[in-house]
């Protein structure tokens, strides 16, 4: 079912797994695509996901960090060269996510959509135009318009959107100027261009829309011509954290938190959002795919997904980081190669800080996920694992012995159940460490523990022999 075609207008996705823009921070401040940037999707389309969604670039000249641009004809080249490398590197169809964003500062100001006059509003229409017009140019698949998380449509579409005119108050004229847009950019780039569209179907601030207001936006901009809807969540300014002498970095608070949840959160925890609103678009007799995206990893949990119409499309953007080539593995039932991201959010905490987004499971200063054909497991030495769990002041530590591989070893899973209850996989670590802690757990209760080491093809080894241990406060 993931692996049948899906078609968007004339482009055919050679399967339903689609990786939702990343922001890479390879590029320099002067917004050219690089050799990091080829390399890194590249990678991507040998692993054989559907459709890459190329990490957010400015239609706009303003200011900001290492960020890719699209906004003059002279991008155009090298975004044409990394579209053609992707497209021969494997399946993957391409499509740049464009944005526009507002000016902000260290000193804590930020500009906000009130203080833009009318002709503002429109330049923004004409830039999102020509950076549409560009992605065709440069023989991309498709483009979406990025109307999620912080940035200017965003803030349109947001309950808070403070204009007192034609565009704020209403949703009629919140979205009007999105709305615009879209209509602006079918126009410039014809009826056969693919063009999706992002946004967050829940603010999750306080007095921010819900799934309430995200059906009728999807509803909205399905009819306005979106080609697919792909739903993110929070990701606001309007919580993030304050840092003195530093701009906000609109994920570090409750909404960010939601926009990429962490370990603390449970599986697919954002599920019911595009599943509000496929239901909402259904209901309005459209067909618009939606892009169901938020912690999902788990093959299972993909096809339902699909099954329950939760998503047309599947997206997973660091479980895609961590291993490029789940797609790969997925399709051939190689399911227990992949190696499995932490959702430690390593990765978000290198984008907040500028640097440049590799995922911690890789291999060091290798700037990339591995690739190895290898089929041998790794071992464990000849005394064997050794593990063994001790539960002192609220933990449980859980050591082993290092295992040994012909060609390296890349990481370790650790498996936990609670009683008599079945091994299930709890946490990930990587190879250079031989011990877990595990700080959840509940006095009074028995866990068994259980370890089992990977190379970097993902090749799994041996399971470890299981060991329990007791949690009580006597202990
Ligand atoms: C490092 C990093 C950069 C991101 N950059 C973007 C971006 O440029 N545009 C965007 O819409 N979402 C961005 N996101 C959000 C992801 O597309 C995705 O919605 C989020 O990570 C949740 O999906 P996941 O659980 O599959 O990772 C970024 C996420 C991460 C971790
Ligand atoms: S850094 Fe952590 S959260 Fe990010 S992709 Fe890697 S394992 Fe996942």
């Amino acid at each position: 079912m993931l692996f049948e075609p899906f078609r968007i207008r004339e482009t055919v996705l050679p399967n339903r797994l689609v990786l939702p823009a990343m922001v890479t921070r390879l590029s320099g401040e002067d917004g050219h695509v690089n050799d990091d940037i080829r390399a890194r999707y590249v990678r991507f389309s040998k692993g054989g996901v559907g459709l890459v969604v190329l990490e957010a670039m400015a239609v706009h000249g303003a200011k900001s960090g290492p960020l890719l641009r699209i906004s003059g004809d002279e991008f155009v080249p090298g975004l044409r060269d990394l579209g053609a490398r992707i497209h021969d590197a494997g399946p993957s169809k391409v499509a740049p996510q464009i944005i526009h964003f507002l000016k902000i500062s260290r000193s804590g100001w930020r500009q906000t959509i009130d203080m833009l006059s009318l002709d503002e509003i429109d330049a923004i229409v004409d830039a999102y135009a020509h950076a549409a017009a560009r992605a065709r140019e440069a023989s991309m698949d498709g483009v979406e318009l990025h109307m999620a998380h912080a940035y200017t449509l965003s803030s349109f579409l947001s309950r808070l959107n403070p204009r007192k005119d034609a565009y704020g108050g209403t949703l009629a004229n919140r979205l009007r100027l999105p709305l615009r847009v879209l209509a602006r950019v079918r126009r410039v780039v014809g009826d056969d261009f693919p063009v999706g569209v992002r946004f967050v179907g829940e603010e999750c601030v306080r007095n921010g829309y819900t799934v309430l207001d995200a059906g009728p936006i999807a509803v909205a901009l399905a009819e306005g011509g979106a080609d697919w809807i792909s739903l993110s969540a929070g990701g606001k300014f309007e919580d993030a954290r304050v840092i003195e002498g530093e701009p906000l970095y609109p994920y570090t608070g409750y909404s960010g938190d939601r926009c990429m949840p962490g370990a603390a959160y449970p599986d697919g925890a954002n599920l019911y959002i595009p599943e509000a609103v496929r239901a909402a678009v259904r209901a309005a007799g459209l067909t618009t795919p939606i892009i169901a995206v938020g912690k999902i990893s788990d093959r299972a949990l993909a096809e339902d997904v699909v099954r329950r119409g939760q998503g047309d499309l599947v997206g997973m953007a660091r479980a895609l980081l961590a291993d490029p080539d789940l797609p790969k593995k997925w399709a051939r039932g190689d399911d227990e190669k992949v190696v499995r991201c932490l959702y430690g959010n390593v990765c978000k905490a290198l984008d907040e800080n500028f640097r440049r987004v590799d995922c911690t499971l890789w291999p060091k200063k290798s700037g990339q996920a591995p690739e190895s054909d290898d089929v041998v497991p790794p071992r464990w030495p000849e005394a064997g694992s050794l593990v063994h769990a001790d539960y002192k002041d609220g933990r449980v530590l859980v050591r082993w012995q290092a295992a040994l591989d012909d060609e390296g070893m890349y990481g370790y899973q650790v498996f936990r159940a609670e009683g008599e209850g079945i091994l299930r996989h709890h946490a990930s670590v990587r190879a250079a460490s031989t011990r877990y802690e595990d700080a959840r757990v509940v006095s009074g209760r028995r866990y068994r523990y259980a370890v089992r080491p990977y190379d970097l093809a993902g090749n799994r080894g041996p399971m470890s022999p299981t060991v329990d241990v007791l949690v009580s406060e006597s202990h």
